[in-house]
């Protein structure tokens, strides 16, 4: 059982770091190997919408995001964490969001049991859970529960013994359900706007005809 935690925040040991290690910690009592994933430290940029992946499974751009790929699919358990950044998540964690289309490409990420840690100083947090639960449902990964920490300066979080405890939960809730190694049934292997498309052969897409035939 892997879990793999991944810090969406710009900031060296900061606040998501801090919870991210502790649901780390979480799942290691109940047996997990665990890995850390900082952002800071690495050089991603953005996805540039070539779509070539969507022909290769590759993504095109050179950079750290291809060492991340095979972390994400070796994983079985993946805790996303990020900053609250004007009410969303980080650049970082979008960043990372689009560049996983070339995993959506071939449904590498399906059934794998994700959750979420936010921190926000005061608003967004509903916001980020939000937009990573519309992220694992394209996905098909599994959705567990969602922490939200509140803290400004670096390491204030250790304050918010709520969010400490939660997240320490939220790496138990993940090996727990990892474990039921549910599986998104074969048939449904593609998002369903895919799927239907294939069934049905009608067009998804405004720029694809939907509203002609
Ligand atoms: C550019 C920027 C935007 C932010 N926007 C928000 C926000 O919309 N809502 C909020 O509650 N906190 C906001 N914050 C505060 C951070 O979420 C907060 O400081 C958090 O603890 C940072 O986590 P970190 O230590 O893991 O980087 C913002 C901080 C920065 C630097």
């Amino acid at each position: 059982m892997k879990v793999l935690g991944i810090v969406c925040s710009p900031r060296k040991g900061g606040n998501t770091e801090i919870l991210v290690q502790e649901a780390l910690a979480g799942a290691q009592t109940r047996g997990a190997e665990t890995e850390l994933l900082t952002i800071w430290d690495k050089n991603i940029k953005p996805c540039d919408g070539c779509l070539s992946c969507e022909k290769t499974g590759e993504c095109h751009i050179k950079d750290d995001v291809q060492e991340i790929y095979p972390k994400l699919i070796a994983a079985d358990g993946i805790v996303w964490g990020t900053p609250v950044y004007f009410w969303s998540v980080t650049a970082q964690a979008k960043m990372l969001i689009d560049r996983s289309y070339a995993l959506y490409t071939n449904n590498r990420l399906s059934s794998k049991v994700s959750g979420v840690i936010s921190v926000g100083a005061s608003l967004g947090n509903v916001a980020v859970w939000n937009l990573f639960n519309t992220f694992f449902s394209v996905h098909h990964m599994l959705s567990t529960d969602f922490v939200y920490g509140y803290a400004r300066n670096k390491g204030g979080i250790r304050k918010d013994k709520h969010a400490m405890k939660a997240s320490a939960e939220l790496g138990r809730q993940m090996v727990s359900i990892a474990e039921r190694k549910f599986k998104y049934p074969e048939e449904y292997d593609v998002a369903l706007y895919r799927f239907v498309k294939r069934e049905y052969g009608t067009a998804n897409c405004v720029g694809r005809d939907r509203f002609t035939d």
